[in-house]
């Protein structure tokens, strides 16, 4: 039985304490481990979790401030953690073949491994650390495994990590209680209350991928927002900020903010998956591909108590056009302000400066196995360098799409520089870690590779289509 919308409060995940402090840096520890929970209200679900939650506990951090995460895999099957948007030394980002076993696996028992061995490594407990030093923004950590990343997430493993940093504080943005960090995300339910998803190998142990119908991505046809399905908030008659996260695996919203009498509330958009903007930018309606992150204030103000205002998608038919409401409780004093600039820091990328211009196609192909999703014609393979770029490089990324493609890359920030060959569209502004190709679309990003040496990764961030190939290798050399 599925609940009506906006009858179930909406949760707060907890935020993780940290387990001790050794110079200058916060430990924090996290056990990824089974638990039955209800999602739908008087239904027990099992979920994979982060230290028992879905989603995950929060983690707050100051930008320079590092952090280490050990984390403890109490799983059947072996897991990868990736702080996405971290900009992460590659040994702590969570390569999909550095594995954390479970007990009692070792590393050929069972475990889908990949061609070449050397690029395994694993172990029962990991430490990641990540320094940090990267502007205020709100990054997600979730289950990056080769294979089967996708089941991984829709189980539960995913959780938040916000970085603050003083130029953020300086700004009066709402803060506190009128803060909302939300995971909007979808899922199916079984008729035994379990998580629907149509893995080939339900223990998800040597067989990858998802049956033939489901190879363009898995979507559910219940919202879930911080883990509540079609949850309701009460707020204040104020300005609340809003740090949107679509955590879904396949699912793209285009989400308005509606009062009951049919009226929409400007959503003003100031930050993107890597952290303010320089000037606000207003939107009626915001595009969410899956893994972007929108930062925006929404304002309550003039409402009578009482009222409801629902976040809707336009994209969604039937239930999946409800998200989540705020139910206006009470008048108060507004502290906030949106400033007209927000931030003056941001880098400035030249096509002029830039060393190399590369082009990349996603699009679907066939393999032995049947259908899959590559970049320029070729599935992901471990052993193979795809790209190789100079520290400190600018280059210009020219992305290709068949249907709807949400590109990331690890370790960069980006601006988009071009969609469709024109200028980018007022969603598309700021430093991102995301962009949406939608189908037939050519898109320009303009980016430093200005972080860290090593091996990363960019891919399509529909869940399934990254399973089925369309990944590869970036080397930072
Ligand atoms: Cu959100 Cu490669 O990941
Ligand atoms: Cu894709």
């Amino acid at each position: 039985p599925l609940p009506e919308p906006y009858t179930v409060p909406l949760p707060v995940p907890p935020v993780l304490a940290p387990s001790g402090t050794s110079r200058g840096a916060d430990r924090y520890e996290i056990t990824q481990r089974r638990v039955t929970a209800e999602i739908l209200p008087g239904v027990p679900t099992e979920l994979w979790t982060y230290n028992g939650t879905y989603p995950g506990p929060t983690v707050e951090s100051r930008r320079g401030r590092p952090v280490t995460v050990l984390h403890r895999n109490e799983l059947p099957v072996p897991t990868v953690v990736h702080l996405h948007g971290g900009r992460t030394p590659a040994g702590s980002d969570g390569y999909p073949t550095d594995l954390v076993l479970p007990d009692g696996w070792a590393v050929h028992d069972g475990a889908h491994m990949p061609s070449d061995p050397r690029a395994v490594t694993s172990r029962v407990t990991r430490e990641y650390t990540y320094p940090l030093d990267q502007r205020a923004a709100l990054l997600w950590y979730h289950d990056h495994r080769m294979d089967f990343t996708a089941p991984a997430i829709w189980r539960g493993l995913t959780g938040m990590h916000l970085v603050r940093d003083a130029a953020e504080d300086a700004l009066d943005l709402p803060r506190g209680e009128r803060e909302l960090a939300l995971t909007i995300a979808d899922r199916a339910f079984a008729a035994d209350g379990s998580l629907a998803y149509p893995s080939l190998d339900p223990e998800l142990r040597e067989r990858p991928g998802v049956t033939a119908a489901y190879a363009a991505g898995v979507l559910g046809d219940v919202i879930v927002v911080n883990g509540a399905p079609w949850p309701a908030h009460e707020v204040d008659a104020v300005r609340h900020r809003l740090r949107l996260l679509n955590a879904s695996n396949a699912r793209h919203y285009r989400l308005e903010a509606v009062t009951d009498d049919g009226r929409r509330l400007d959503l003003v958009q100031v930050g993107a998956d890597q952290g303010l903007l320089a000037a606000p930018v207003t939107h009626t309606a915001l595009p969410l591909a899956p893994s972007e992150r929108y930062d925006v204030v929404v304002d309550f103000a003039g409402l009578p108590p009482g009222s409801r205002v629902r976040l809707r998608n336009r994209l969604g038919a039937g239930r999946t056009r409800d998200v989540m409401a705020f139910r206006v409780a009470r008048r108060a004093y507004d502290h906030s302000r949106i400033p007209e600039e927000l931030c003056d820091d941001l880098p400035v990328w030249r096509r002029s400066q830039a060393t190399a211009v590369r082009e990349f196609a996603f699009r679907a192909g066939h393999t032995a196995q049947g259908r899959g999703w590559f970049v320029n014609g070729r599935p992901f393979d471990p052993a193979r360098t795809d790209v190789r770029v100079r520290l400190g490089a600018v280059e210009v990324w020219r992305f290709t799409a068949d249907v709807h493609h949400p590109v990331h890359l690890h370790q960069t920030r980006f601006r988009v520089l071009t969609r469709g060959g024109r200028a980018p569209l007022p969603h598309d502004a700021g430093l991102k870690d995301t962009v949406s190709l939608r189908p037939g679309e050519t898109v320009e990003v303009i980016t430093c590779f200005d972080g860290r040496r090593g091996r990363y990764l960019f891919h399509c961030h529909n869940a399934e289509h990254e399973d089925m190939g369309m990944m590869a290798n970036l080397e930072i050399v």
